[in-house]
């Protein structure tokens, strides 16, 4: 008999996780004003908010947390995270943050003035938060069939290069100083981009004198899938693939909560010793002294051998095949997925899946309060209401995807819990019709909204 797939690791350590009724659940999340940011863990069974901070370290990267340097300047941990850097992504200079926004605030702090443009594949709500608050603005320059949730295509989060140039037709080209690439493309679906991309970029890049940056959240997805995918890369190891990916980078930005397996922790790394000098003075100004930047040294250690951990095969293929498991399990009851189904979560197509919810009721909203209240598992909305407001008119932006995102964290759940996720889900399906009334925004931040809005059903 063929041997099946088994996990790559044991469970050394658990914490309990406890059910809860639809009675209590539905008076803790009216009383979270219908916003899932604002339920306490405790109030959840299942939690798929993100994966980002939330996987299980290894016994190697506790044992790094013990031999932590936590001196104020030259700690050891922070030149063992510089060796991980430079040994696995190729960077001779970094600099720690405390997670990814850090990173992109001292990053565009040098890069990103006023009336800026950005092109990019869909850039993370942060990301573009940063542009937008500079007076920036952040063009989506994602292929269109990242927009076609299932169509089957190996590489949806690719840049698509003749939208680039259109950017460079349409507008001032000194306004254009870089362009921003995610690897994996978080809110296209987790989708990879192929290196025939990531050189196209580079090339056209080199071209108009432009930076090119990544951000490199899940970098190491990314590279599984190129293994996995495009041809030419099937026998190369992970590591291998991270190291060409980072050839046709100049900057990188990280949040390490995702690929280095962290709870806490990202950095910035980039070529140029001029870059490194510029973003120093921010760094030190937000972020804390060079040889720190945010980070203990515990947790520098533990980000240096979760970089090692988190590019190699047997890991990669264990969690990626966990996510997979869930969405062909959903495929299979013809729940509208994203497809193919992503590095990091399931994203759900909330416009297919309740099409009675009218743009202006917010339906992956309304999808992610119906599963909290089915079964305790708390998922997000990739949305209209993550979208903002558009700067200019203040009018909601409605984005061509309204996904509801199931991510999973690294190492912590298992398939029995994927299995109960696809149940209570295939339950919402079932009852879709009866689901006609959304919700409405009761209060709002100016930007960043979806952390704390609130929310009123529509009765
Ligand atoms: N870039 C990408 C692609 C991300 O997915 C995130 C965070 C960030 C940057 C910002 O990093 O959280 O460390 O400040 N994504 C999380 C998520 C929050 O749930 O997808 P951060």
């Amino acid at each position: 008999m063929k041997l099946p797939f088994a996990e790559s690791y044991r469970i050394k350590m658990i914490a309990p996780i406890k059910k809860s009724t639809r009675v209590e659940r539905e008076a803790w999340i009216k009383t979270a004003n219908y916003n899932l940011f604002n339920l306490r863990s405790e109030q959840v069974f299942i939690d798929l908010l993100t994966d980002s901070g939330t996987g299980a370290m290894s016994e190697q990267q506790w044992s790094e947390m013990m031999l932590g340097d936590e001196s104020y300047a030259g700690a050891s941990s922070y030149y063992k995270m510089k060796d991980a850097i430079k040994k696995i992504l190729g960077f001779d200079h970094f600099l720690p943050t405390h997670q990814g926004r850090a990173a992109e605030n001292v990053l565009f702090s040098v890069l990103v003035k006023e009336g800026d443009i950005v092109p990019g594949n869909s850039h993370f709500d942060t990301t573009k938060g940063h542009i937008e608050f500079r007076k920036a603005k952040a063009i989506d320059c994602t292929i269109d069939e990242a927009f076609h949730t299932e169509l089957e295509y190996p590489f949806k989060g690719n840049v698509d290069i003749k939208k680039l140039e259109k950017v460079f037709d349409e507008n001032d080209a000194s306004k254009i100083k870089f362009v921003i690439v995610t690897v994996t493309n978080n809110t296209s679906g987790g989708q990879p981009v192929s290196m025939q991309n990531l050189k196209d970029v580079r090339q056209f890049a080199d071209e108009k004198g432009i930076l090119v940056v990544f951000d490199s959240a899940r970098f190491a997805e990314n590279a599984y899938f190129i293994k996995k995918r495009e041809a030419g890369y099937e026998d190369k190891t992970i590591k291998e693939i991270v190291a060409e990916m980072y050839t046709y980078a100049d900057a990188m930005t990280m949040s390490s909560k995702k690929d280095a397996i962290v709870n806490m922790g990202g950095f910035i790394a980039m070529r140029s010793k001029e870059l490194y000098d510029e973003a120093s003075v921010f760094n030190i100004m937000f972020e804390g002294y060079l040889t720190y930047g945010g980070m203990s040294g515990r947790d520098m250690n533990a980000l240096a051998q979760g970089l090692d951990e988190g590019t190699e095969f047997d890991y990669l293929e264990t969690r990626i095949k966990q996510v997979e498991f869930l969405g062909h399990k959903l495929m299979e009851f013809g729940i509208p997925v994203q497809r193919p189904i992503g590095g990091h979560a399931v994203f759900i197509d909330a416009k297919k899946m309740l099409p009675n919810i009218p743009k202006e009721e917010f339906a992956a909203q309304t999808l992610t309060i119906e599963l909290y209240l089915e079964a305790g598992i708390r998922g997000v909305e990739i949305g209209s209401i993550l979208a903002d407001r558009d700067p200019e008119t203040r009018l909601n932006r409605y984005p061509d995807l309204e996904l509801m995102r199931l991510a999973i964290p690294r190492r912590t759940y298992t398939n029995d819990h994927m299995s109960y996720i696809a149940a209570a889900l295939f339950n919402v399906f079932e009852r879709r019709n009866k689901i006609t009334k959304g919700f409405r925004i009761v209060k709002e931040a100016p930007i960043l909204r979806h952390f704390t809005v609130e929310l009123e059903k529509i009765t």
